[in-house]
């Protein structure tokens, strides 16, 4: 028998990991199993409704009858072969990513992280090739871009940077939605610019939509001075926030646009979608990765997109949206001592809080209901776009119930 046709006690993976991981997680108290639906199951078989999808990835939940068949036939046929031979996957894949965002190229990679490296270049190289050298970067105050060198250093949060200097020089950090202060960078610096990077809405930030006008003063300064605009759609893609991409809502195109987390549904995988007109900036052998879109993600990439706009699951996840936004505002009337804010679009949901949310996160997961907790007190609700009525129901009666037994 297989080591995993039955679950291991939790105790025994405890274990295991003390003594032959990295530290550098803080695991709940629980392993999961299985999972089926929005619903997952631990190693003691204790059922959980998933509002986090696993951090914005599992869009379409899990076990999805179309995306196990399309893993088990392409399994069964060729897993990878490298980026040294063509490969219809990725041909196909690509075709549908540019069909449905805008005119351009894809670069396919493993994750978020790698997907920002991958645009760092590009916008590098922009500088060089184009504007004399230009090499620096405007960021916003507080994103989160990933953990390698180059998005770490872009990545405007000193938590995440602390202890491993130096970062990359040459970053300026702006205010979200501070336009004086964006118009004053690109005055004083506008020629050393080579890109800019934004998420718009800053997800490990609290879930904090940016103005829509500051999006548009952004992408305006950005044309006027040739500064490349990359947007970080990693958190915000495939539906999730009640468009397929996020810049749909703010009435802009992107120069380049990120994607990882819910694009393969799961497998990881990432790619970067650069706008016709800047795709000679990345030719022949400048960039490129080993596993980047081999055959079985982007089969499953393809799949996943093929599920999300075929069966109008964003229609579906608008509809939820309404209705979390609905009793999670009713909640907040009853208790404004305890919710300050409930934000977001679609199924990207913050609820912010007076507190700490950790132990409401523990109290939430006792009770059978997965979420998390972000930037220390924003409580994070991104279930699968296709969850059912009824669990959404369930879901948040629970956490209606821990809210109202926390102690005043
Ligand atoms: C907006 C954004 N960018 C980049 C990343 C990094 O992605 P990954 O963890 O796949 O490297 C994340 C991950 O949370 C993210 O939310």
């Amino acid at each position: 028998m297989s080591d995993f046709q039955q679950p291991l006690p939790l105790e025994t993976i405890k274990e295991k990991y003390r003594r032959y991981m990295l530290p550098n997680y803080s695991p709940a108290n629980v392993a999961f199993y299985f999972g089926q639906g929005e619903l997952l199951y631990d190693t003691e078989n204790k059922q959980y409704i998933d509002f986090l999808s696993g951090i914005s990835v599992t869009n379409l939940g899990h076990g999805e009858a179309d995306i196990v068949e399309a893993i088990r036939e392409q399994a069964e046929r060729i897993l990878h072969s490298s980026n040294l031979f063509y490969n219809q996957e990725q041909a196909l894949l690509a075709e549908a990513l540019i069909q449905h965002s805008f005119p351009g190229r894809v670069f396919f990679c493993n994750s978020g992280t790698e997907a920002n490296e991958a645009a760092f270049k590009l916008a590098r190289s922009h500088g060089q090739k184009r504007k004399g050298g230009a090499s620096e970067f405007a960021v916003l105050e507080n994103s989160f871009h990933g953990r390698t060198m180059a998005s770490m250093s872009l990545t405007a949060q000193s938590k995440v940077q602390s202890g491993f200097g130096p970062l990359l020089e040459g970053i300026h950090r702006i205010v979200p939605n501070d336009k004086e202060g964006l118009e004053k960078l690109f005055e004083e610096r506008g020629p050393s610019l080579c890109g800019m990077i934004i998420e718009l809405i800053q997800g490990e930030a609290g879930i904090r939509p940016l103005d829509l006008a500051f999006v548009k003063l952004v992408r305006e300064l950005c044309t006027e001075h040739a500064v490349l605009l990359i947007v970080d759609e990693i958190q915000t893609g495939f539906g999730r926030t009640g468009k397929l991409f996020c810049y749909e809502h703010a009435g802009i195109l992107p120069d380049a646009m990120t994607l990882a987390k819910a694009l393969a549904n799961g497998l990881p995988m990432g790619a970067l979608v650069v706008a016709l007109g800047h795709e000679e900036l990345l030719t022949g052998g400048m960039h490129g990765s080993t596993f980047g879109g081999n055959h079985l993600v982007a089969r499953v990439a393809y799949e996943t997109l093929r599920i999300i706009v075929g069966r109008d699951l964003i229609s579906h996840a608008n509809a939820l949206s309404e209705y979390f936004f609905r009793r999670l505002r009713l909640i907040q009337a009853e208790l404004p001592e305890l919710i300050k804010e409930v934000r977001g679009l679609g199924l990207h949901i913050g609820v912010e809080l007076s507190r700490p949310g950790k132990e409401i996160v523990g109290a939430c997961l006792t009770q059978g209901l997965v979420l998390n907790c972000t930037a220390e007190k924003v409580l994070r609700i991104m279930p699968p776009l296709n969850l059912s009525l009824e669990n959404a129901d369930t879901g948040l009666s629970i956490l209606e119930r821990v809210f109202k037994d926390q102690p005043t």
